[in-house]
C-alpha cells in the first residue's frame, strides 16, 4: 500500500499500546480496560461461543448467516481467511476481550476493505456482547483501533456505514470523532435485505497530501 505522508506520528495521541502477542494471537494491543487481538484459527471455539450467545442480538444488524456459521469448523475457516487478509494488508479484524478476563470474547472490531494508492481508506464494522453495552467498551476499542490504523497503515480515512435507526452505533462513532458525510441507498444486505445506510467518516488529521 502506498502510504500518505504522516506529519508527526510521535505527536499523535495514542490510546493503545502494542504488547507482546498473547498466546493464540498474531497481534495484541491494549487500552485501559481492553485487549484487541488478531487471533489464530485455534481461537475458533472462543469465537463460536461469543457469536452463538449473541446470535439473536446481532441478527438485525448483520448479514444473514446459515446454521453452519455458528460452528467451530466454519469459524476456524473464517479465522484462517481473516489471517490471510491480515498478512496481505487488506484487513485487520480484532476480537475484543477484557483485560481482567482474556478467556471470553466481548466483541469484534474489524477494519476491512483496505485500499491503498490514492485512496488510503477502509471500512470499519463492530459488535459487542449484549451484556457489555452501555459501558463505553466500543468507544474505547474504536478510538484505539482508529489510532492504530492511522499510525501503522497510514490511512487517510475510515468509513462506517450505519442503519439510520441504529442510534447506539451512531452515538458511538460520533463520540469517536466520525462525521456524517452522506447517505448510501440500498448499501448493504443486512438481515436479509439491502438497506439504506448513513455514511460516517473519520479523517486522519495527521495525513497531509
Ligand atoms: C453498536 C454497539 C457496539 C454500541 O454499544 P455501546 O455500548 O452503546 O457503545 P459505547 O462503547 O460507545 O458505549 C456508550 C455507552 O456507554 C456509556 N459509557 C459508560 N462509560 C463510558 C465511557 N468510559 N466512555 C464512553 N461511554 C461510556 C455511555 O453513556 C453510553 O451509554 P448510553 O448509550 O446508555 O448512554 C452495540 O450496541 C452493538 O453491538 N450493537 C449490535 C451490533 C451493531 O449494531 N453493530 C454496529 C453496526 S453499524
Amino acid at each position: 500500500m502506498s502510504p500518505g505522508m504522516i506529519k508527526s506520528p510521535e505527536k499523535m495521541m495514542e490510546k493503545f499500546e502494542i504488547i507482546k502477542p498473547l498466546k493464540g494471537t498474531v497481534l495484541s494491543i491494549q487500552t485501559d480496560r481492553l485487549v484487541l487481538s488478531v487471533y489464530k484459527p485455534s481461537a475458533a471455539p472462543l469465537v463460536t461461543d461469543y457469536l452463538t450467545q449473541n446470535r439473536d442480538f446481532h441478527k438485525p444488524f448483520s448479514q444473514k448467516h446459515s446454521y453452519s456459521y455458528f460452528t467451530v469448523a466454519e469459524q476456524r475457516s473464517y479465522l484462517r481467511s481473516d489471517l490471510r487478509q491480515f498478512e496481505r494488508n487488506t484487513q485487520v479484524a480484532f476480537w475484543i476481550t477484557l483485560k481482567v478476563n482474556p478467556e471470553s470474547i466481548i466483541g469484534r472490531l474489524s477494519f476491512y476493505g483496505l485500499i491503498g494508492g490514492c485512496m488510503n481508506t477502509c471500512y470499519v464494522g463492530y459488535h459487542l456482547d449484549e451484556e457489555c453495552q452501555g459501558q463505553g467498551f466500543m468507544t474505547e476499542a474504536l478510538n484505539a483501533g482508529c489510532d492504530f490504523m492511522f499510525k501503522y497503515y497510514k490511512l487517510h480515512r475510515i468509513e462506517a456505514d450505519i442503519l439510520p435507526e441504529n442510534k447506539r452505533s451512531i452515538s458511538c462513532v460520533e463520540r469517536c470523532g466520525f462525521e456524517r458525510m452522506g447517505y448510501n441507498e440500498k448499501f448493504m444486505a443486512i438481515d436479509g435485505r439491502y438497506q439504506d445506510h448513513v455514511m460516517f467518516v473519520k479523517l486522519n488529521p495527521e495525513v497531509e497530501m
